[in-house]
């Protein structure tokens, strides 16, 4: 009997295995996957079972997920293909026999207007009706804002379209830590839970964050969605991701990707890791402690 994260060579599939690990999970109860897995060799030396898995090859599929008794299934990074991927993954599961599939969905799934909700909410919706599962609806990832901090001190601004908007972004890590509580425990089966960080801000917040972090003056500029788009081209930013920024942005405003349900510091068990904290590590290029 084993678990199985899909997407384990990614930043959160990772972070999952790793949780799983300190939870006492044994590595021979493990089996990550990948579409390619030369990406996890360095679980094979700690004596994680790696299996090959491709969700837009489904005969990949049942040699991946033979012996199952939990899945996560880790939202694939495809918008255009992440309904079909993740139909076929569910399907090659339920024939497994798993007795439960997480999946890693996003806030408010079944309300938000953004085009990644949809994505997120379809599978939700097909998911429910065939297994034994569990929502894990992620917030937004704080690493979206820590990874642009040198350019947000080299432009001295953080510009948006999220207003006054509430966003309860948590780190990686505590999102897979509370994936990796489900996992790893019992009486989950139907849960829906709303994930986000403890302390929500707004982006001229988080501004006032990084300015006294940095000793610097760091300002939000709110920008209209054409303007926010425009700048996000002349970034480089490619258009179909400067989209989906820009509708999640406004989303933000709507306070979309707020909760103060407390799922994710239930979970974990401990207060999810302070804002403060991922942008004075992010600032020293040190891991998050
Ligand atoms: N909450 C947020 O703020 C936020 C932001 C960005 C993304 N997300 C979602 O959260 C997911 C995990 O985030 P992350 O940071 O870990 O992303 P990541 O580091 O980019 O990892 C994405 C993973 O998706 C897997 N994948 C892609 N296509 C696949 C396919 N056809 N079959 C099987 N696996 C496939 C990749 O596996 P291989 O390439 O090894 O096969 C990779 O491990 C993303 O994929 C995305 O859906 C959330």
């Amino acid at each position: 009997m084993s678990i199985v994260v899909t997407a384990a060579s990614g930043q959160l599939g990772r972070l999952t295995v790793e949780a799983l690990l300190a939870r006492g999970v044994p590595a021979s109860g493990i089996v990550a996957t990948s579409r390619d897995v030369t990406r996890l060799k360095g679980f094979v030396d700690r004596g994680i079972v790696v299996r090959q898995a491709d969700f837009a090859e489904p005969d990949s599929l049942p040699a991946a997920f033979e012996g199952a008794d939990k899945l996560l299934l880790i939202s694939t990074t495809t918008v255009d293909e992440r309904v079909g991927n993740h139909r076929r993954a569910i399907d090659a599961a339920v024939t497994a026999g798993v007795s439960l599939i997480a999946y890693t969905s996003m806030l408010r799934a079944d309300t938000s207007t953004t085009d990644l909700a949809a994505t997120h909410w379809a599978t939700e919706e097909y998911l429910r009706e065939r297994a034994p599962s569990v929502m894990l609806r992620n917030g937004w990832y704080l690493e979206n804002y820590t990874a642009q901090l040198p350019d947000v001190l080299r432009a001295g601004a953080i510009v948006g379209a999220a207003g006054e908007g509430r966003i309860s972004a948590a780190i990686r890590a505590d999102y897979a830590d509370a994936a990796a509580a489900v996992l790893a425990g019992g009486g989950h089966v139907g849960k829906v839970y709303e994930l986000g960080g403890d302390e929500a801000f707004t982006l001229a917040g988080l501004a006032t964050e990084v300015s006294s972090a940095t000793g610097r003056r760091i300002e939000y500029t709110d920008l209209a969605a054409g303007e926010f788009a425009r700048v996000l081209g002349q970034s480089g930013v490619p258009d179909a991701l400067a989209r989906v920024l820009v509708d999640t942005d406004l989303a933000m405003g709507r306070d979309e990707l707020f909760t103060d349900s407390g799922d994710l510091r239930r979970l974990i068990g401990r207060p999810t890791t302070a804002p403060a904290k991922a942008i004075a590590a992010a600032l020293d290029r040190r891991p998050i402690a």
